[in-house]
């Protein structure tokens, strides 16, 4: 959702708010703005569409000496994304500037409030009110920290706010409540930023700001008090292994690109020192859940596409790991008053770690007695602090707002889980050989994924201008199915439907024709036949089918369709890793040939933090 970077200390700050904006594009946004410091007055500049718009005005405006300024991208929730909703907010009379993400839910109440005090808005916004709250209470308070922690202790809901106003020249505050933020300290400066990417090359030393905190930065010091009395917290500095080549395209022509192509990677980055050697054989070893017992029934709960790899991980959970495993969509669990017991236990899967119906589901299961575990990929996250145990991804930053990575991630921590479980139900490892094929999948994927890719550029070519699409598997290929659909209607906003092979004839097939094609994915050898039979139907009502399969004993399996994609043969577990690329590689295709904006698809935003 909105980008928030901030910055104090002795480089000209504009072009730096610009870069970290930039790096913060990932999110998503339909307009941008900064304000910074123009001699004693506040220079505000915003501009709706792309940050090329803003550039463009910035060119104009001379002068931009400022050391301390904010910058924004917004992604319109009160109001229109047009220039005026566009963040930086003014206090009435213009001495203060705020730039917000999140939600003030009582905004309207607060709004009537000013309004009857003589303020006029210019805006539709939530974030105005909020900045002309921090003027008026500005007037009783002793200071501008002191006027700042007044309004916020006023508004209710989420925010991540940073605030800059000439009255204390080069000096920013921020304060945060359930939306992420957190500072980048560097050598004589300090930026505050809602992600780690936006001042990664300046910094990898960070304080991960907390709920009811407020910072005060001026030049490279910073200090942080509690919101509610304004008493001094204390603050650890992180230092974060993540380098800027992780945050930069690599030569790729796109994130989404890159990130796929570097799935073996990844696979061997998140395996990596979780699988020991002994005389018995490889174990899995996962240190953080060893201080838990073995969950009586696992509720995973998850949004889009770590909803799916959770889908996909709870096959493995119960067949191989032996638990009772049940799924949730965060955004259902919440509100369907969910029966937990406090043997049972919660497992939390969000790339991000700050999806707000996500982070809701671990607090709903904590308030429950449930212990919750968090599977995340953002070092620092509110997921990853407020579980009890958290186990990382490792995948490194993921800029594309489409998730791909990711999800390869979460599928090789959820294996890995589903093996520790079996361990620790029986003394050996509870499938050698699916270990095995899990720890052989960087290689496969590595030798794989070069002919995938010319495969789907073929085929996307081909299938671009269909204008709905029908994605089927059985099994765990269901889940894969469902990402697929997920991928294929996100980035290329074609028409597309995930669904269990065998649910077809239960209506969707009324939808087949020649213009509605079908992506199945045949590839679980023991169903063969059955989503042979699925294909049939399909084929019999003139659909025109795409089927992922794998070789078998060297040969492609039997099988008459318009395009037969087939991939090497592979464990049934290691074929989902291979799909899963298939999948990402055919929509990035797509997307890319219909010339759509496939690392910042339209109205979507990186990490959802409002419900
Ligand atoms: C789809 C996508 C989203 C996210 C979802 C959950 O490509 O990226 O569906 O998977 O918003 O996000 P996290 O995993 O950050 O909780």
């Amino acid at each position: 959702m909105c980008g928030i970077i901030g910055y104090s200390g002795h480089r000209p700050a504009v072009p730096l708010l610009l870069e970290g904006l930039h790096r913060l594009e990932y999110r998503g946004y339909d307009s941008a703005g900064v304000a910074f410091e123009q001699g004693a007055h506040l220079q505000v500049v915003k501009a709706a569409g792309k940050l090329a718009a803003l550039e463009e005005k910035l060119e104009k405006v001379p002068c931009m000496l400022a050391t301390a300024g904010i910058g924004h991208t917004r992604w319109a929730t009160h109001g229109l994304p047009v220039e005026r909703n566009a963040h930086p907010h003014l206090s009435q009379g213009g001495g203060i500037a705020i730039i917000h993400n999140g939600i003030i839910e009582n905004f309207q109440e607060l709004k009537d409030e000013l309004l009857a005090r003589g303020h006029t808005f210019l805006s539709d916004t939530d974030t105005e009110v909020l900045a002309h709250l921090i003027g008026e209470e500005r007037r009783m308070a002793d200071n501008l920290g002191d006027a700042f922690a007044r309004a916020l202790r006023r508004a209710h809901g989420a925010y991540a706010v940073v605030m800059l106003a000439p009255e204390e020249l080069g000096v920013i505050y921020a304060a945060r409540m359930a939306a992420p933020l957190l500072m980048g300290v560097g050598t004589g400066e300090v930026f505050v930023a809602s992600d780690i990417p936006a001042f990664l090359p300046y910094t990898r030393e960070v304080v991960f700001l907390e709920d009811g905190e407020i910072a005060r930065i001026e030049g490279g010091r910073w200090s942080v008090f509690s919101l509610a009395d304004l008493s001094p917290v204390e603050k650890t500095v992180s230092h974060v292994p993540w380098d800027m080549q992780a945050a930069a395209k690599d030569g790729y022509r796109h994130f989404m690109l890159k990130e796929i192509m570097e799935q073996p990677r990844v696979i061997q980055d998140c395996l990596s020192g979780r699988i020991t050697e002994s005389a018995s054989g490889h174990r899995v070893c996962l240190r953080e859940l060893d201080g838990l017992p073995v969950p009586e029934r696992l509720h995973i709960v998850a949004c889009g596409t770590s909803y799916n790899a959770g889908l996909w991980g709870r096959q493995l959970l119960e067949h191989t790991g032996g638990i009772p495993t049940d799924l949730d969509i965060a955004s259902e669990f919440r509100y369907r008053d969910p029966l937990l017991r406090p043997q049972d236990m919660v497992l939390v899967i969000s790339q991000s770690g700050e999806t707000a119906d996500t982070l809701a589901a671990l607090r709903l299961a904590r308030e429950k007695g449930c212990k919750v575990i968090g599977l995340c990929n953002v070092l620092g996250s509110s997921i990853a602090r407020e579980a009890d145990v958290v186990l990382y991804t490792q995948a490194g930053p993921e800029i594309s707002v489409a998730s791909t990575k990711a999800m390869c991630s979460q599928m090789t921590l959820l294996a890995l889980i589903a093996l520790y479980y079996g361990q620790r139900r029986q003394p050996a490892c509870a499938d050698p050989e699916l270990l095995e094929a899990i720890m052989g999948l960087p290689v496969l994927l590595a030798g794989a994924l070069p002919a995938m890719r010319q495969k789907a550029e073929a085929l996307a070519v081909r299938f671009s201008s269909a204008r709905s699409f029908f994605y089927l598997g059985r099994g765990q290929y269901y889940a894969l199915a469902l990402e697929g659909a997920l991928k294929l209607k996100e980035l290329s906003y074609i028409h597309a439907e995930g669904y269990a092979s065998g649910e077809m004839k239960h209506g969707p097939i009324a939808l087949i024709d020649p213009a509605f094609p079908t992506f199945a994915l045949a590839l679980d050898n023991a169903l063969f036949p059955k989503v042979k039979s699925n294909i049939q139907e399909v084929l019999a009502r003139q659909g025109r089918v795409i089927a992922l399969v794998q070789e078998r004993d060297g040969k492609a399996p039997d099988l008459e369709v318009e395009e037969m994609w087939v991939l090497p043969e592979a464990h049934p577990v290691a074929a989902s890793f291979l799909a899963l690329p298939a999948l990402q590689l055919f929509s990035y295709h797509v997307a890319d040939y219909l010339g759509k904006d496939v690392d910042q698809p339209r109205n979507l935003a990186k990490s959802v933090t409002v419900e």
